[in-house]
């Protein structure tokens, strides 16, 4: 298969760990004879120093041509405590996710059985987690009218969903419970507000046409709760933007690290994958960032092409790092493993799918030379 795929590194850590998902598709490209083109565009705080535009209109256009997107990550400490700043960098990710229409965002969050003692939630709750956030992506409170009166005292944000907003979602979350175990859980706040109102109702008369589809609604506060008090209990939660947004961090505690969740978000004609977690400026340079949640992104970029057998071989690569304790510092302090290490590991595994017996543990660390 031929994909053009457009790489947008981003800030902060967003070019370390996108590096090492690019090492592992090229992996794949060579043992699976797929030809990938890669073509990298600026977004985010560094196109705003290149261009102004945390968006410039080449990175969208390239972006709109190719098969699929591979995001790093966004934001600048600079900008963060400025209630000023005109222009933020987050306003490149939020416009393309809008230009592309990207309503989908999918975030699976999975406990790794050899990660269970890395998570600060006790074993016995999180064991068996298994479940995939489906995030509306392009409506809600992030793109409803904003207002600042003139003596900048009063503000507000719009929570705006229509109908057909709602329902393509809600058909995708329906069709990924069927492919599942069949349970969906619509999160809301619908005791207080009208958009949730909405949310229900729709969702609701959707469900009809998915009878074997378990569905049922939990208000945003007990969710948070419920997610950290018994989170098995969840196959596929829908929900709003700003809740799935809060949540999905909030879930991300359950694998014991944030570097380890992707995402997918799709749309009718496009589709970006990206970590869920954000630049972090502290860890830029140092080697130490996790990789992992950016090479399972392209993971799902695999499966969202069909590739099965492919985005396998990425996932059981990244087992093979976590059980032979090829991680970075966030899921073990005392590792002397960093991103770089824990890319060429995986990349290394992808092209050869060595069993345990032929690889000498002695020399995990030096990437390349991992096998013998
Ligand atoms: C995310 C991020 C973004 C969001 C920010 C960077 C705008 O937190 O993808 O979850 O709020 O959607
Ligand atoms: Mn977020």
């Amino acid at each position: 298969m031929k994909l053009n795929i457009a790489l947008l590194p981003g800030d902060g850590i967003g070019p370390e760990v996108l590096t090492q998902a690019v090492k592992c598709l090229e992996a794949v490209e060579e043992s699976f004879n797929h030809q990938f083109v890669f073509k990298k565009a600026p977004v985010g705080a560094i196109a705003i120093d290149m261009t102004g535009n945390p968006l410039p209109d080449q990175t969208l256009a390239l972006c709109k041509e190719a098969d699929a997107v591979l995001f790093g990550a966004i934001g600048d400490p600079k900008y963060d405590n400025d209630p000023k700043a005109k222009v933020r960098p987050e306003q490149g990710l939020l416009k393309l996710r809008k230009e592309l229409g990207l309503f989908t965002n999918i975030r699976p969050v999975k406990v790794f059985p050899t990660l269970i003692s890395k998570s600060p939630l006790k074993e016995d709750i999180i064991a068996g987690t298994d479940f995939t956030i489906y995030r509306e992506l392009t409506g809600g409170i992030y793109f409803g009218e904003k207002k600042l009166n003139d003596a900048g005292t009063i503000a507000s944000d719009l929570c705006e969903y229509s109908e057909k907003e709602i329902s393509r979602i809600a058909h995708l979350a329906f069709k990924a419970a069927k492919n599942r175990n069949n349970k969906l859980t619509l999160v809301d706040k619908a005791n207080v507000l009208e958009s949730s109102r909405l949310w229900r109702k729709v969702v609701s008369k959707i469900g009809e046409s998915y009878p074997e589809v378990a569905l049922d609604f939990l208000f945003v506060d007990n969710a948070a709760m419920q997610i950290i008090l018994n989170p098995s209990q969840f196959d596929v939660i829908l929900t709003e933007n700003m809740f799935g947004d809060i949540i999905s961090d909030e879930a991300s505690v359950i694998g014991g690290s944030i570097g380890l969740l992707a995402s997918a978000s799709v749309g009718d004609e496009n589709a970006l994958f990206e970590p869920i977690h954000g630049s972090y400026p502290q860890a830029t340079g140092k080697d130490i960032a996790n990789p992992v949640a950016s090479i399972l992104s392209a993971a799902m970029l695999l499966e969202h092409f069909q590739l099965f057998e492919e985005a396998m071989a990425v996932r059981e690569a990244v087992d093979k790092a976590l059980k032979k304790g090829v991680v970075t510092p966030d899921l073990n302090p005392d590792s002397k493993y960093g991103t770089n290490h824990v890319g060429d590991f995986v990349a290394d595994n992808v092209v050869d799918n060595h069993d345990d017996l032929n690889m000498n543990d002695e020399n995990i660390g030096l990437g390349k030379s991992t096998i013998i």
